[in-house]
């Protein structure tokens, strides 16, 4: 691959392309560093596809695919192109696998399960698997599933390293790096075998010093440990034995913890506290709290007001301790603390979650107050949240609603830039 060639990429569980946003902020007049290539977006649960209207009205010179991954996979898979990077945020599910009782089918994963879309694709493509791997997913994936807890990462890097990455990964809480949201995510990064980066890490004297020193996420998103790693964990056995006996002498506590890598089989990871430094951010630093993404009254239309029910609001908001009923009649004591009600302005706001939209009163959708009264939050405001251009997710034929489900599916997309930006410099120097 030439140097001056911008990486190749697909984009897969696409959304409205938050990981395209990011990856196009990385490219400058001078140097195209990335090229969106191909990308696929398929939801499930509705019949008209919402996101990917938005996605191939706003990336119209990107291929686009409609379907099912695993359908791609299956029936069309030379429509997939041949890529240096691939990315996507998948949804965190159960990864275990099986042993087939044919032994030429040795290990069989659950069906629907999308991590093993993503394994396939590089499986399949053989010797041109892609250089590089940028997955996000949230935290939980780290200590799933809670009967044995940290298993369903373990397969996860261990397939990785039976397909010759050296994979790391960073939670990233978007605000602790001057971004307005408190979005908390996992990233996951991969080098392939052969490549400068692969190269560079398995020379380290010190491999964790990867962590808090030269690291494609570091230089990102800087951290320091809470402890210095002196002994890797070793991940043992294969997919099977990983499924069936991951850390049986403690399965309450996933060994994966915020920050870490895996070489070979081997794991080093620690608790990252945050070295966030606004002067050498990658990223866009442009909009740090609530306050910062508010439009102003005269543009936000009567419907955001909150009109009455001004009770039903504090309800949900307030702290509560009650009897409640099951539909099936078994009674159970429910209580729950209150909620900062109006949210505060200025902070990073809470996360954004796919209920974000419509009227009806809530305990997590957001709501201001501003001189022309209570108000929740408009979609472009909650685009802002997420550092996507105003009016990404606008077209005629899209509801409020779902302009505000696709930002609380979607990723703060200054992460994405920074972390573009440090993997094309590593790219291009090694
Ligand atoms: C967490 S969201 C990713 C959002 C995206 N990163 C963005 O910025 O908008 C996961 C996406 O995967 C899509 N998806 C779910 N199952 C899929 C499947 N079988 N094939 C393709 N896409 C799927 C969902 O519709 C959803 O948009």
């Amino acid at each position: 691959m030439s140097r001056k060639n911008p990486i190749k990429t697909i984009e897969l569980f696409a959304g409205v392309g938050g990981f395209h946003l990011g990856l196009n902020q990385c490219n400058s007049k001078e140097q195209e560093a990335y090229n969106v290539v191909w990308s696929n977006q398929w939801e499930p649960s509705t019949k008209r596809q919402h996101a990917s209207e938005v996605y191939q009205e706003r990336f119209p010179d990107t291929k686009h695919s409609n379907e099912d991954i695993a359908k791609v996979i299956e029936e069309g898979f030379a429509e997939i192109p041949n890529h240096d990077l691939l990315v996507g945020g998948f949804p965190c599910q159960d990864y275990s696998v099986a042993r087939t009782l044919s032994k030429a089918d040795g290990l069989q994963g659950k069906k629907g399960v999308l991590w093993w879309s993503i394994h396939d694709i590089i499986l399949k493509k053989g010797k041109n698997a892609p250089s590089y791997l940028l997955l996000e997913n949230v935290d939980r994936l780290l200590k799933s599933p809670a009967k044995q807890r940290g298993r369903d990462f373990a397969i996860m890097l261990s397939s990785l390293n039976d397909l010759g990455y050296i994979v790391e990964w960073r939670v990233i809480n978007a605000a602790e790096f001057g971004m307005p949201q408190r979005r908390r995510r996992v990233y996951i990064m991969a080098y392939k075998k052969g490549t400068g980066i692969h190269k560079k890490i398995r020379k380290l004297k010190e491999p964790s010093s990867w962590l808090t020193g030269e690291g494609v996420m570091n230089k990102a998103f800087p951290m320091k440990l809470e402890k210095p790693i002196n002994v890797p964990f070793v991940i043992e056995g294969d997919l099977a034995d990983i499924s069936e006996n991951f850390i049986d002498y403690n399965p309450k506590k996933s060994p994966f913890n915020t920050v870490g890598v895996m070489i070979d089989n081997q794991v080093y990871s620690s608790k990252g506290l945050p070295d966030f430094d606004d002067s050498k951010a990658l990223h866009t630093v442009k909009w740090k709290t609530l306050r910062d993404v508010l439009q102003d009254d005269s543009e936000v239309p009567e419907e955001f007001y909150l009109k009455g029910e001004l009770d039903k609001w504090e309800y949900m908001k307030g702290a509560k301790k009650e009897e409640r009923k099951t539909t099936a009649g078994f009674v159970y004591n429910y209580s729950e603390g209150s909620m900062v009600f109006p949210d505060a302005l200025d902070k990073a706001s809470r996360t954004i979650v796919t209920g974000e939209g419509g009227a009806t009163a809530s305990r997590f959708k957001h709501v201001v107050a501003t001189n022309k009264g209570l108000r929740r939050l408009t979609p472009v405001e909650l685009e802002r949240l997420n550092m996507f251009p105003d009016g990404h997710s606008e077209l005629a034929t899209i509801s409020n609603a779902k302009r505000a489900f696709f930002m609380g599916n979607a990723l703060v997309v200054g992460i994405v830039e920074g972390l573009g930006k440090s993997l094309y410099e590593s790219h291009s120097k090694l």
